[in-house]
């Protein structure tokens, strides 16, 4: 083992754990874990694991998220399906919850009972070790959900808790009176206040209070007790040693909680972090956490770390998603252009550029911008909640309400990436200029997505615009409001993908097209940073990416409306000379006084 990273492993264990009584005793357990681990990696991982270690920068990796079941119903028709990826451009896989879960209602499998199984509806252990070799007989990479935060109720260590074995009561935040959760309450805010409100339940059978932050059957572990990290890092290496390229580390912001404060991002949080990048660098070096923190943008960025003390290699671009729908609804890009600018990334962080995910959009803003414009954060909040569903007069929206929150008028957002940008409207409406818009919209947010640093994210089915499914309050286990957008990937009308003529086929082909392009070109990849151009026109979103002589400007038009751009600000950075739009190859000459854009028209520059 490399000395000087366990020795780095040791001192950041007992940073956390000294003052909680344990010393260095305790952490030859977790030594041994590791050591076991690396025995355990197999040679063909080991040379895997001599990669670049920045492989997830690369301008080649371009992701989809899915649900095994959803998508091709187990992990077995899965591989019949990797064509279909490679036709797409796809190089990155995130499999939704994958692991065995509680039975009936599971959170859409967040709420896990065995970590070291699969979940016999797709399939078993062997089945994933052969789809992970598949596709990396193709050079698509894997990641996977581990959720950190909490486990099942009916996992082994719950059900011996709720026995009454204290060893394992303690792996969780149990308590015999209401006095310390009552506390809680009072300063931690409720991620479902509609369902699962509150942060605790009460357990009469074994006469406990039992801490979670989610839903009643996703118990919190207690971070505090060492053997609970023992346990987590060694279900991280197992998943590691199956072979898959990315952990995507559930909820992160929530594992450590101290009484007086909301129990979100606390200081120690970013310690395990720091934790789990060193004890990976040991085991699987190769291997990148991705941390899903959906919280404040600053808050965000810190789970990267610094190049010191690195955290996360990738995490979700929560702040981009929001400001992109901002964009789209306001018609103005200056929050997306500020926040763009706000952070400097350390040089093994990439984000996941995404337009929307599993779950609802929740709109924090930057809202020190909003009043900078002279926008009231809390209104402008309630115009964003009606424009996406719908009900702001002249939206093109067919989004839904999620935990809606009658006293604060507070809600998050659900629907498709179709349906959000207009298409489900138009064509109820049999709105043909609607339905051409709603394209637009949809090329124009995908466009953006490619061309921003990090690594562009398609949840499965948005690659065909794929609508709203309404039916899913039918299923029991779905009754949850996110499952709106989480429907059956479409196969009956496979047809359609290849007919530029469909929606489907249009969308379908706009995005191969935005892959290959961006594959093509080296500035694209993830390190290389995009400035914005401030050119004062607050519809057109304009940044350059530049890179030794190479240059290339993105133009993004978020208005229904022609625009022009003074060439002016242009000059300021250095651009002149011709350019050549990589996707319509009409050149633009940038000595011109200025630049006139269509409708949602997005251009990427390229000097020639
Ligand atoms: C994450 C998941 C979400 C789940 C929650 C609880 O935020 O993305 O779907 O409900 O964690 O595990
Ligand atoms: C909040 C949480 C996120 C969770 C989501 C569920 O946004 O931060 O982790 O997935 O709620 O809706």
């Amino acid at each position: 083992m490399k000395k000087l990273d366990i020795k780095k492993l040791k001192e950041a264990y007992l940073n956390i754990f000294e003052p909680l009584g344990h010393t260095k005793s305790d952490f030859l357990r977790l030594e041994k874990i590791i050591s076991d681990a690396i025995e355990n990696r197999s040679e063909e991982l080991k040379i895997r694991d001599q990669r670049p270690h920045d492989w997830y920068l690369s301008e080649n990796m371009i992701g989809m998220t899915l649900y095994i079941n959803l998508f091709s119903k187990n992990i077995k028709s899965l591989i019949k399906k990797i064509p279909y990826f490679q036709e797409l451009g796809i190089t990155f896989i995130h499999l939704m919850p994958l692991l065995k879960p509680r039975e009936g209602n599971s959170d859409g499998g967040y709420a896990v009972e065995d970590y070291r199984d699969i979940n016999p509806d797709l399939g078993t252990l062997e089945d994933f070790k052969n789809l992970i070799k598949k596709l990396h007989e193709q050079d698509i990479s894997v990641a996977i959900d581990f959720v950190i935060n909490h486990t099942a109720k009916e996992h082994e260590w719950a059900k011996k808790a709720s026995m009454g074995d204290e060893f394992y009561q303690n792996m969780y935040m149990m308590y015999d009176t209401d006095e310390i959760p009552k506390k809680f309450n009072e300063t931690v805010p409720e991620v479902l206040p509609d369902q699962y409100p509150g942060n605790y339940t009460y357990y009469d059978d074994f006469k406990k209070y039992v801490y979670k932050s989610f839903s009643e059957f996703q118990w919190d572990l207690n971070f505090e007790n060492p053997y609970v990290l023992e346990e987590i890092l060694s279900i991280f290496f197992f998943l590691a040693n199956l072979g898959v390229d990315v952990i995507r580390l559930d909820a992160i912001p929530f594992i450590w909680k101290e009484l007086g404060t909301t129990c979100r991002n606390l200081p120690k949080v970013h310690e395990f972090m720091h934790i789990f990048h060193l004890a990976n660098q040991l085991v699987s070096p190769s291997v990148v956490v991705l941390g899903e923190a959906i919280v404040e943008p600053h808050e965000i960025v810190k789970y990267f770390g610094d190049d010191e003390k690195p955290e996360c290699g990738l995490l979700y671009n929560a702040n981009m998603m929001v400001n992109l729908w901002n964009a789209l609804a306001t018609r103005d890009v200056r929050t997306l252009e500020i926040d763009q600018m706000r952070f400097k990334l350390p040089h093994h962080a990439a984000w996941i550029n995404y337009i929307r995910c599993h779950d609802d959009i929740g709109w924090g803003l930057n809202e020190d911008a909003l009043r900078s414009f002279g926008f009231d954060p809390f209104s402008h909040k309630q115009f964003l909640i009606n424009f996406y569903n719908g009900s702001f007069e002249g939206s093109f929206s067919k989004g839904q309400n999620y935990q809606f929150n009658k006293n604060t008028l507070d809600a998050r957002t659900n629907g498709t990436l179709a349906s959000l940008s207009g298409l489900e409207k138009a064509i109820n409406e049999n709105d043909q200029f609607g339905f051409e818009e709603s394209l637009k919209r949809n090329d124009l947010l995908n466009a953006l997505m490619f061309f921003a640093p990090g690594i562009p994210l398609i949840y499965s089915g948005d690659e065909v615009g794929i609508l709203n499914d309404y039916k899913h309050a039918n299923d029991p286990n779905k009754t949850d409001g996110r499952w709106i957008h989480r429907p059956f990937f479409p196969w009956h009308e496979k047809a359609l993908f290849k007919d530029e003529n469909t929606y489907q086929g249009h969308i379908f082909n706009h995005i191969k097209r935005l892959g290959k392009i961006r594959k093509n070109e080296k500035i694209m990849h993830s390190s290389i940073p995009l400035t914005v151009i401030p050119t004062g026109n607050i519809h057109v979103y304009t940044s350059i990416k530049a890179y030794g002589d190479e240059k290339i400007i993105g133009l993004f038009n978020f208005s229904e409306n022609h625009q022009v751009l003074d060439m002016n600000e242009f000059k300021a950075f250095g651009i002149k000379g011709l350019y050549k739009d990589l996707f319509q190859n009409k050149t633009y000459d940038m000595n011109a006084n200025h630049i006139d854009m269509y409708p949602y028209e997005y251009l990427w520059l390229k000097l020639i």
